[in-house]
């Protein structure tokens, strides 16, 4: 099962802030829905709640939340304590593709902990303040690709390029 991250990241390494992202992005949105369409979803217990309400769990997608708390409960979701039970879980249901989808402190244990395969980031045009943050240099010494490319418009405040890295095989 190839593990993979999908995070929109900024210059500077933000991802978000109070618990909330710091831009509106819709086609990027869009590639993020697009393309974790169908498979396993792993989250934080923050970013799973900064998620509105009307939106979690999301659709189409098995959502695999991860907290301390052993009395959570998500409707909808499975929870978990600890990511490596995620990801059993995860390749216990036949997946081929999960996708751990933040927040900052959970890309951090899966990337620091060398269990991702590959990483989908958005490179954001922008260095907003912000308390999340995705892993320095992380994409160091990977192999990437460029999947898109998007100018700021009307719609979007930053423009943005989307890479996709994959691990090195040595
Ligand atoms: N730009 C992007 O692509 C993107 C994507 C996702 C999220 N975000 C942003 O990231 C921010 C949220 O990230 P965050 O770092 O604050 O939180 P997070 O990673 O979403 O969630 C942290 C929570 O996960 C649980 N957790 C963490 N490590 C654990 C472990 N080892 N074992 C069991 N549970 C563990 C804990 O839940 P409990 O406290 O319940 O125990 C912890 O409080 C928001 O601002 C969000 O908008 C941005």
């Amino acid at each position: 099962m190839r593990i993979s991250t999908i995070a929109a990241v900024a210059t500077n390494g933000v991802i978000g802030k109070d618990n909330d992202l710091v831009w509106s992005l819709p086609t990027d949105m869009r590639f993020f829905m697009e393309t974790t369409a169908g498979h396993v979803v792993i989250t934080g217990r923050k970013n799973y709640e900064s998620i509105p309400e009307k939106y979690r769990p999301l659709k189409g997608r098995t959502n695999i939340v991860i907290t301390r708390n052993r009395d959570y409960r998500a409707e909808g979701a499975i929870v978990v304590h600890d990511l490596r039970d995620a990801l059993d879980k995860a390749h216990a249901m036949g997946e081929t593709e999960c996708f751990i989808i933040g927040g900052g402190q959970i890309y951090r244990h899966a990337l620091v902990g060398n269990m991702v395969d590959t990483q989908y980031i958005t490179h954001v045009d922008a260095s907003p303040e912000g308390d999340a943050f995705y892993p320095d240099d992380a994409w160091a010494g990977w192999s990437e690709e460029e999947l898109r490319a998007h100018e700021a418009d009307e719609k979007h405040n930053h423009g943005y390029v989307i890479k996709r890295y994959e691990r090195p095989t040595t």
